[in-house]
């Protein structure tokens, strides 16, 4: 009976935390849809174009299927992976494209930390001026 007492303590305090997490895997699911998006406008459109349907003069050509859909949803989260990371029939593998889209994005990034390394460089001479 204490045991019991002891778990139902124990559930309702873990309740915030469960209330708090949600809205937060929320937001991250939506940040990483969000990224998503851009890198499937870098390495995907050309073929599926920017919506998904395959409406595009080389999806067309090469009959790439529209990601909307029933039958590309019912895919697993594997299948979908697989088929990406190995392509199927006319559609290529894309890791290295991926890759490539990382890296570049990296570089980005990366430049952006250069430049404020400047402006501290910058700021530090500013101060030093009598
Ligand atoms: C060179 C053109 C091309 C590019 C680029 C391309 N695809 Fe495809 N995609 C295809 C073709 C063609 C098919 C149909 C092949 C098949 O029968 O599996 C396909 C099929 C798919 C399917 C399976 C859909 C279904 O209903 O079977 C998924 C998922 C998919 N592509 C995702 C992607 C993603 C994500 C990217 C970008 C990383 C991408 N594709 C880039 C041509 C392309």
């Amino acid at each position: 009976m204490i045991i019991v007492c002891k778990y139902r303590v124990g559930a309702i305090a873990l309740l915030p935390l469960f209330l708090f997490a949600i809205p937060h895997l929320a937001a991250a699911q939506a940040g990483k849809a969000e990224e998503g998006r851009e890198l499937f406008e870098q390495t995907c459109a050309n073929c599926h174009a920017v919506d998904g349907s395959g409406n595009t003069p080389i999806g067309r050509a090469v009959g790439a299927k529209d990601l909307r859909s029933a039958e590309a949803q019912k895919m697993t989260d594997a299948q979908i992976f697989t088929q990406i990371d190995e392509g199927n029939r006319n559609m290529p593998s894309l890791s290295n494209a991926i890759n490539q889209a990382r890296a570049n994005d990296l570089k980005e990034r990366v430049s952006v930390l250069v430049a404020y390394i400047r402006e501290l460089g910058e700021n530090q001479t500013g101060a030093k001026k009598p």
